[in-house]
This record gives C-alpha cells, sequence and structure tokens, in this order.
C-alpha cells in the first residue's frame, strides 16, 4: 500500500485521531509555509535571521576556533536566506570549505546549485537531493573532512520532546569526534505571542493545516468537506507544547477512497502538528542525553530564539 495513505489511515482510526505533519509540504503547502514565514505574527523566521545577520562573525570565529578543516551541511537549507550570512563569514576566513546542502526536494536542491555561486561568488557547493541520514551516509564517502551541521528553523520542534534525544543520536552515527552541530531552538515566551504565530490574523497558518485534508481529498480519493473542521492551535505554558489540532464542526463520517469511512464526533480533533518550545536548559539537557556537548549559544535581540552550538563527543 502507498504510505501516504497508510499513515492516513492508521492516524485517523487511532483513537486520538492525527495526521503526520512531514506531509504539509506538497508544493502548495510549500507556498503557504513561505507566506507563514512573511505573515507579522511568525516571528520564528525573523529572529532567527536576526542571529545570522548580527552574529554570523562570531558564530564563524566559534567553528574556526573548534575545527581547522571542515565542511558545512545544512539540513533543510530553504533558500538559504539565513546561512548565506554565515557562508560569506566563512568564505573570508576559511576559503577550502565545501557547502553540502541536502533536502528532499529536488527542487529546492536545484535552485541552490544553480542560484547560490551568483550570490555568494567562490563559494563550492554541492547540493544533495534526498533523506538526511542517507545523504549525511553518502556525504560521508564524498568527504573525510570533518562536518559542521546546520539545523535551523525549530525543525526539531516539530518532533515530540520525547524523541528530540533519538534523533540526534541517529545523526550522530554520521558524525566524527569533534564535528559541531548547530540547530535552532524556539524557546519559551508569553504564551500570547507563541499561540498567535499558530494563529495569524489572515488565516494562513488555518490554511496550511487544512491544505493536507485538500492534498488527502486530491491524491487519495477522499471527501473531506475543509468548511466542516475549524483550526484550533492549543499552547501549553508548563511543558511548551505548541499543538495545531483540526476541530470537526460537526458530526460527520469522511471516506478515505477505498479504503472506507472514518467518523467524527462534533468537536474531535486530529492532531495535525507539534512545534515544541525550549528553555535554554532544555537545549542543554537533550545535548547531553544525544551524546553531544553544549559549547556557545547565539540569540536573537529579544532573546526568543536561539541558535546552540554543540560538539560531538567522542
Ligand atoms: C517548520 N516548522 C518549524 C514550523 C513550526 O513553526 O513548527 C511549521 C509551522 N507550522 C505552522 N506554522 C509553521
Amino acid at each position: 500500500m502507498n504510505e501516504f495513505l497508510k499513515d492516513v489511515w492508521e492516524g485517523l482510526s487511532a483513537p486520538q485521531k492525527s495526521l503526520n505533519s512531514k506531509y504539509f509540504y506538497d508544493e502548495e503547502g510549500d507556498r503557504i509555509f513561505r507566506e507563514i514565514m512573511d505573515c507579522p505574527e511568525y516571528y520564528l523566521t525573523k529572529c532567527e535571521l536576526d542571529i545570522f545577520v548580527n552574529q554570523s562573525k562570531n558564530i564563524a570565529k566559534s567553528i574556526n576556533g573548534n575545527l581547522a578543516d571542515f565542511d558545512l551541511v545544512e539540513l533543510g537549507p530553504g533558500d538559504c536566506t539565513k546561512s548565506e550570512y554565515l557562508l560569506r563569514e566563512l568564505l573570508v576566513t576559511h576559503k577550502h570549505f565545501t557547502y553540502y546542502p541536502i533536502d528532499i526536494s529536488e527542487n529546492i536542491i536545484n535552485q541552490i546549485n544553480t542560484s547560490l555561486p551568483n550570490r555568494i561568488p567562490g563559494i563550492n557547493i554541492h547540493g544533495l537531493n534526498g533523506d538526511y541520514m542517507a545523504m549525511l551516509e553518502k556525504l560521508n564517502e564524498l568527504s573525510a573532512k570533518n562536518k559542521v551541521v546546520l539545523f535551523l528553523g525549530s525543525s526539531i520542534g516539530n518532533f515530540p520532546l520525547t524523541e528530540n534525544p533519538s534523533f540526534f543520536r541517529h545523526l550522530k552515527q554520521y558524525l566524527k569526534p569533534g564535528d559541531l552541530l548547530i540547530t535552532g531552538f524556539d524557546l519559551k515566551k508569553d504564551a500570547s505571542v507563541i499561540l498567535n504565530a499558530y494563529n495569524d490574523e489572515a488565516g494562513i497558518t488555518k490554511r496550511f493545516n487544512l491544505n493536507l485534508l485538500k492534498r488527502i481529498n486530491n491524491t487519495l480519493g477522499a471527501d473531506f468537506d475543509l468548511d466542516q473542521f475549524e483550526h484550533s492551535p492549543i499552547y501549553d505554558l508548563g511543558s511548551g507544547a505548541c499543538i495545531s489540532y483540526l476541530a470537526s464542526k460537526i458530526e460527520q463520517s469522511v471516506q478515505i477512497g477505498s479504503m472506507g469511512s472514518i467518523h467524527f464526533a462534533k468537536d474531535e480533533l486530529i492532531y495535525m502538528e507539534i512545534s515544541q518550545k525550549y528553555t535554554v536548559e532544555d537545549t542543554h539537557t537533550i545535548a547531553y542525553q544525544s551524546g553531544f556537548s553544549p559549547i556557545g549559544e547565539f540569540y536573537d535581540s529579544k532573546k526568543w530564539f536561539v541558535d546552540a552550538l554543540w560538539r560531538n563527543n567522542e
């Protein structure tokens, strides 16, 4: 059976209905996510850009202070808007590195391969299209140098907190002792600021969530009525979990292609996505649990977001 169909059917058949947020990103989902990043309430991208605009010199200094020779890897580079600042800085201080952006989207890798050399003359770039871990394995055959890995955007927050160490331990299998990792973490802050970022005035995030139902209709032959589901995010101050749900406005049944139908009670929820928020102490705990040592932190001017620098232990 098609993996998407299997995941959708299993997710909607469970007592707590859920859909996997990795399926948000079809062509339309990519487009809506770019709108989210530009909307006034979504502060994450702006804060992390502030870090790279204002602190790339310091980040480059820390990298050069720890490694004499390295390649730079970026997991999920987008259009490199943020990393471009660091790349320019590293080119000044350390001419011989290669930049390896890794992405599941061939389109993104093709765009970077062609546009980045024009934007940053002199850059050595080798884009890798595929799954992060599979491409890291391939990269180890291409280069024996130490690595600096960028994992920005608080993408780690889209995994449940309990799964964060296992993600980093998996990543560690492809790294050498002394390799560096820079991860973006969105920090805990005023609850209304966080909630508004996932419930913007213009309804872009609502469209982003409903687009997954549309994708299921279009590709799996389902018949979700998008008007009968409400976007309903919550933020739990204690745990730092911001969770987006879609709530069924009425009692209804939805046909999922030839698989069968799913019954929804009025107000029943589909768990769509977690966007975990952290304290700096949380990030230290995750580093130690995953076999890394935290060695630096770079904040935006509001201290709403941190890019954490970790060193891979023995
Ligand atoms: C990609 N990821 C870090 C975004 C986030 O903030 O969790 C995805 C997103 N979902 C709704 N808005 C943005």
